[in-house]
């Protein structure tokens, strides 16, 4: 039976205090074995997603290239439609397929500015993407497995709306701090502990000074 919704699995390299950025937005907190493994990762899904903040400060490709193998769909949850015309992202929709995810808040001008590119425009929910109803035409569209790579605020979305089915963490050996930065899991959080997700402990991998934890929802 076709399922309603892919498979969703949250990836970010956190710092020990559960930052996933500095809060200039420094955030290159992987090391080069454990961008060999995400980039192995990749290869195993249909859908890497990532937020409009992440896209808009990091700048980044989304492709398999520590690894080899197939490079996933690249989806962008992007409300109004402002990604660059001159982001990597546009830059190379020719060669990596690519979504952006937006809502009826997009203008008709930056709907033009995409059309200009081979992307595929998804319209869902009024003032940001709907996620639920997003997943679901991915699911339509045979998208089965989908890496969740951040930000914070999209992660909050996928974690309150119980939306996500595992976890692959890597805590990278630093301490940044600032309330400013930003934290694996941003928006209002919840009021009470018991209201997290049950979370099982799948494995725990050592990467040199880093460990990648794996995580289930049950
Ligand atoms: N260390 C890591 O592994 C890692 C990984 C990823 C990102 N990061 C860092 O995280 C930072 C960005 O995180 P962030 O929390 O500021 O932003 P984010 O999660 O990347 O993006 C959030 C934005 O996505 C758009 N969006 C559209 N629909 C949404 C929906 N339904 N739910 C949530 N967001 C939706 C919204 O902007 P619009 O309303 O304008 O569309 C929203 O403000 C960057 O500094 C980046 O470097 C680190």
């Amino acid at each position: 039976m076709e399922k309603s919704k892919p498979y969703v699995i949250l990836s970010a390299a956190i710092s020990i205090d559960g930052k996933i950025a500095t809060r200039t937005g420094n955030s290159k907190l992987s090391s080069t074995e454990d961008f060999i493994r995400l980039h192995k990762l990749r290869t195993k899904v249909d859908g890497i997603l990532i937020g409009k903040n992440t896209m808009m400060k990091d700048n980044p490709l989304l492709t398999v290239r520590h690894a080899r193998g197939k490079n996933p769909v690249r989806i962008i949850l992007d409300s109004k439609g402002e990604i660059s015309s001159k982001s990597k992202i546009l830059k190379t929709s020719k060669k990596v397929p690519t979504i952006i995810a937006t809502s009826k808040q997009i203008t008709k001008f930056n709907l033009q500015k995409l059309r200009k590119f081979p992307v595929e425009v998804i319209v869902t929910g009024d003032k940001s993407v709907n996620i639920k109803s997003l997943l679901k035409k991915l699911a339509e569209k045979n998208i089965k497995t989908i890496l969740v790579e951040g930000g914070g605020t999209v992660n909050w979305e996928f974690v309150k709306q119980n939306i996500f089915d595992e976890l692959i963490i890597t805590i990278s050996p630093f301490l940044i701090g600032g309330k400013n930065a930003i934290s694996f899991v941003q928006g209002d959080g919840f009021d009470k502990i018991s209201k997290s997700p049950n979370l099982q402990l799948k494995s725990i991998k050592r990467l040199k000074n880093y460990l990648v934890l794996n995580y289930l929802k049950v």
